[in-house]
């Protein structure tokens, strides 16, 4: 397995509180990597702090090799680290169609200079209906995002971090607050990108953690208790030990 992003014993500290604690983690090459845990395991810590929205207290970060350790987001998502929010962040008062076209641009530049080429403009579209095609949002594409589905609004969410074109992207609970139907369709989605880019899923659905990860990270008071496969954690008994004591 080829190593995309790895950690070296990580820490990120909030006062008396280890929220990293000395995590060493490995995310390989178009794996699809769940990261689970109790609330407050440090699950969203971690990610923040390998997205560069928190810096690390000590440690390093390794992407391809390279130290990327407290890096502004800006400068990793260039490099193809991309990331959701555990709270949606789309623009609810455009449509879904504009929503990725928008990513895409800031994506290809930023400025509005790109419509100056015809054919610039163009290819942007082109590009965002590919993505809103691959995530089977086409019925969607001129909807107001305010007027989306819940579920179809995190599909978008999905869209617009596509659009950066990620190697590696993090997704914080998409599911959060869908139906049964949403849930299985947007894990369904996000198996299949596993196939093209490396996904990491923070994820409280241990039916859709267990159906689609390759494998999982277990986070218990913000250090790694376990790891593996779906079947070895579904036997672990830190891993319950660890639930059980947040039923
Ligand atoms: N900005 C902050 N300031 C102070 N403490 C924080 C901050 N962010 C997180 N913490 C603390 O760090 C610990 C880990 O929190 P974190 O949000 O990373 O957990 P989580 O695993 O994502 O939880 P959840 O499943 O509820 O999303 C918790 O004790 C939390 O209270
Ligand atoms: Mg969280």
């Amino acid at each position: 397995m080829t190593t995309i992003l790895e950690t070296e014993r990580l820490y990120r500290r909030f006062g008396g509180v280890l929220a990293t604690n000395d995590v060493n983690i490995r995310f390989g090459e178009k794996r699809l990597k769940s990261i689970i845990g109790p609330n407050g395991a440090g699950k969203t810590t971690l990610v923040n702090v390998i997205t560069g929205r928190l810096p690390a207290s000590s440690g390093r970060i390794l992407f391809r090799g390279k130290d990327i350790t407290n890096r502004p987001p800006h400068s990793l998502i260039k490099m193809g680290i991309c990331r959701t929010f555990q709270i949606t962040s789309i623009f609810l008062g455009l449509t879904t169609f504009e929503n990725i076209r928008i990513s895409r641009q800031a994506k290809k530049g930023g400025s509005f200079k790109i419509f100056s080429s015809r054919d610039s403009l163009v290819q942007v579209s082109e590009e965002a209906w590919k993505i809103i095609e691959d995530l089977e949002l086409v019925d969607q594409a001129g909807t107001l995002a305010r007027n989306l589905a819940h579920g179809d609004q995190r599909l978008l969410e999905v869209g617009m971090a596509l659009a950066g074109e990620p190697e590696l992207l993090f997704l914080d609970e998409p599911t959060a607050g869908m139906s049964p139907a949403e849930t299985e369709h947007i894990a369904q989605m996000i198996k299949k990108l596993s196939e093209e880019i490396s996904i990491v899923l923070i994820e409280h659905d241990m039916d859709v953690v267990m159906s689609i990860s390759d494998e999982i990270t277990v986070l218990h008071q913000g250090r790694i208790i376990a790891e593996g496969t779906p079947a070895v954690i579904r036997g672990d008994e830190k891993v319950k030990e660890a639930y059980l004591g947040h039923e």
